[in-house]
């Protein structure tokens, strides 16, 4: 039994129950995902197969593999009625905003799909081949270009980047936007992924968890911090004014985004994968100034504050070297962890109990109950 008088402020270094999906090493900074090293899966392995490996919990083979990106093809046609919705829906709503009322509305449409229990794997398949259709057509129509031809033979990373991009990503680029995709797809149970437990361990649907995953993601301390370190090195400008402004920012007590994580205490192996891609993105772009200035900034906060980079150090320099706008980094994520949310609903569909913890109680008792007008 917890001691009911201590609390765990954030749920911190609480074990909340057993998963087969992820595990995360904090001191020696691993990430494995059922079993296998993120540094072999970004090195040799694609999202779709990342995909499969956490509903299923082993790597597809071949015609598995063929199976699954046929039905990605296959479930990235929206209904009419909500291609129609996102267009009706206020110009002005945020890309997240958008993600979180579509994916909710969508569950209208498919009320097989949203049944709690083993079948939602379809559910699962559905909302990932989805997504990107959806932040495709929000993309396109805010910059006035018609929607998109769902393209069924493309890769999810090639296709993510056509439905934004509206031009053919280079082999590179799909390679680095794979890349990404894998490295988000699960980090065991962190905020959306809670969320998307909690929702379902009261026998909610599949759709339910995932619209409460994507408004906790919404938050900078979860998934916006990548847009805030682009924002940070326009504020920096130049290396040689890296020092600094970070540093009158920490004596300030701001924090830095894209340093520090509640579980590894040493380099997130996620960052140590994305600043090589930065810088190869860069080398290949002609443009190394975010790889530099990241670089210093990484010194600068080291020295200073002893703080390592987690995973939004980086991404948001290798989206925006190719061409992504900064407000579609967070949505980039969801489409990512979305097979990992899903994974871990599944999961908590087959050993269900409802998360219910407690609070220590810190208000007053026996009040007496003053009469209306007797309240100040
Ligand atoms: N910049 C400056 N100081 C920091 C930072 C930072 N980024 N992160 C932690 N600290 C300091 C913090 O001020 C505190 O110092 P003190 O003990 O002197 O008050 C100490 O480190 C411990 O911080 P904490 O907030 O108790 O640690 P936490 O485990 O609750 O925070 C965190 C984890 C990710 C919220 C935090 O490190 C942070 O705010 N980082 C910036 C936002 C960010 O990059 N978020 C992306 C996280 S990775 C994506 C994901 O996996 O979701």
């Amino acid at each position: 039994m917890v001691d009911p008088a201590s609390v765990q402020r954030g749920l911190e270094d609480v074990v909340a129950l057993e998963s087969r999906i992820c595990f995360i090493d904090g001191q020696k900074g691993r990430l494995i995902y059922d079993g296998y090293d993120i540094r072999d899966l970004a090195e040799r392995s694609t999202f779709e197969e990342v995909a499969y490996l956490l509903w299923y919990g082993r790597l597809p083979n071949a015609s598995q593999l063929a199976d699954l990106t046929g039905r990605f093809g296959q479930l990235r046609t929206l209904p009419p009625a909500m291609v129609q919705e996102i267009a009706d829906l206020p110009a002005e709503s945020s890309p997240m905003d958008i993600l979180r009322t579509t994916v909710s509305a969508l569950a209208l449409f498919e009320p097989g799909e949203a049944k709690p229990g083993a079948s939602s794997i379809g559910g699962a398949q559905r909302l990932t081949a989805v997504l990107p259709t959806i932040l495709g057509l929000y993309h396109r129509r805010r910059i006035g270009l018609p929607a998109l031809e769902p393209k069924p033979e493309l890769s999810q990373a090639a296709y993510l980047l056509y439905a934004i991009l509206n031009r053919a990503p280079t082999e590179l680029e799909t390679r680095a936007m794979d890349v990404a995709l894998i490295l988000h797809a699960d980090h065991e149970l962190n905020a959306s992924t809670f969320a998307a437990r909690v929702t379902a361990s009261t026998l909610s649907d599949l759709y339910s968890a995932v619209t409460s995953a994507i408004g906790t993601l919404k938050g900078p301390l979860h998934g916006g911090a990548n847009e805030r370190v682009m924002e940070l090195l326009d504020e920096i400008g130049t290396v040689d004014l890296a020092e600094e402004v970070v540093k009158g920012k920490l004596s300030r007590h701001e924090r830095i985004m894209g340093f520090g994580h509640r579980v590894y205490k040493v380099e997130d192996p996620r960052a140590t994968i994305l600043r090589e891609w930065s810088r190869r993105l860069g080398e290949a772009k002609g443009n190394l100034r975010y790889y530099e200035l990241l670089r210093k900034v990484e010194e600068v906060v080291h020295r200073e504050k002893g703080l390592y980079p987690n995973v939004d150090l980086y991404s948001g320099s290798v989206y925006a070297l190719m061409g992504i706008p900064r407000d579609l980094f967070t949505p980039i994520f969801a489409a990512s962890r979305v097979a990992g949310w899903t994974a871990h609903v599944l999961e908590e569909y087959q050993d269900l109990r409802l998360i219910r913890p407690t609070a220590k109680y810190v208000g007053p008792v026996d009040l007496a109950y003053p009469p209306i007008g007797a309240r100040p």
